[in-house]
């Protein structure tokens, strides 16, 4: 049995995995401590300052105790001279992991599905869904299939030394997305594009640590950039089954928007 340390079991993607993982047949583990006792192992700490002190701490304790594979849940456009700053962290710990005596996987997914779930009463409320898109499509995936690419990636042979960027099936707009979650709930729901001076205050004034505010115009800037549209097959090709689309996420979280 394949016993695995989820350094991030608690996180929207590290509760599916802990799920999948144990329906794979896997010995899951969380404590760090259990480090020696342990076969492979995902990363994924919460973004934020102390972020890649957390993450490279595990990286190095991975290391140092000879395990067999570290996986790490990274972000598409991660890069360490990023100006966007979990993008910086998440190509610094990748910098890291590269130079660490570990095999490795570095698993980069796209916007996540659940981001529009901060959204969701607003929308419930209003019927209004806006965002500073340009209306640009975005391959956004669901932390279902992120977590069932992190098990394939842990369990399965063929990944060592890969990264791999994660989408969903097809480039949504926000106007597919209000569509999605108006045939879910039943309810008239209508995207409405707002212009980035529009949008800044909506970052810059909801009282976020200056960091998160940053990251979400700078996430925005990257969708009217065009840089969520690409998709790729890296889902099916992993997991063996097809990527879930906006309309099943908008249908498994209907109660959300209503
Ligand atoms: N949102 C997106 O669109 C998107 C897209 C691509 C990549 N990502 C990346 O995905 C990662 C997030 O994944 P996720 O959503 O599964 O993780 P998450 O929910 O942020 O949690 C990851 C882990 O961080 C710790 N944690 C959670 N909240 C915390 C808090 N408030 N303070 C301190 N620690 C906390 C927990 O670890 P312990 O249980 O060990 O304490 C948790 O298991 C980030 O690195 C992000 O950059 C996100």
């Amino acid at each position: 049995m394949t016993r695995v340390l989820v350094a991030g079991s608690t996180g929207n993607v590290g509760s599916h995995l802990v799920r999948e993982l144990r329906s794979r047949g896997a010995e899951v583990h969380t404590a760090a401590e259990d480090m020696h006792r342990v076969d492979r192992v995902y990363v994924c700490a919460a973004d934020g300052p102390e972020k890649v002190a957390r993450e490279t701490a595990v990286i190095d304790a991975a290391a140092e105790a000879g395990v067999e594979r570290v996986v790490k849940l990274s972000a598409m456009h991660a890069d360490p001279a990023s100006p966007l700053p979990a993008y910086r962290w998440h190509g610094e710990i990748e910098d890291h992991l590269r130079k660490a005596e570990v095999p490795a996987v570095v698993l980069r997914p796209a916007f996540f599905m659940t981001n529009l779930l901060m959204v969701a009463e607003g929308v419930a409320q209003s019927g209004m869904l806006p965002a500073p898109t340009a209306g640009r499509r975005i391959a956004m995936i669901d932390v279902r299939d992120v977590a069932a690419c992190a098990a394939a990636a842990i369990l399965d042979e063929g990944h060592e030394g890969q990264t791999y960027d994660l989408t969903g099936p097809s480039g949504v707009t926000f106007a597919d997305v209000a569509a999605a979650i108006a045939d879910a709930t039943g309810r008239p729901v209508r995207s409405l594009d707002l212009t980035e001076e529009q949008a800044r205050p909506r970052f810059e004034g909801a009282g976020l640590p200056g960091w998160l505010a940053t990251q979400l115009a700078g996430v925005f800037g990257v969708i009217r950039a065009g840089g969520f549209e690409r998709v790729t097959g890296h889902v099916e090709a992993l997991t063996g089954r097809p990527a879930r689309d906006i309309g099943a996420f908008a249908r498994d979280h209907a109660a959300a928007f209503s």
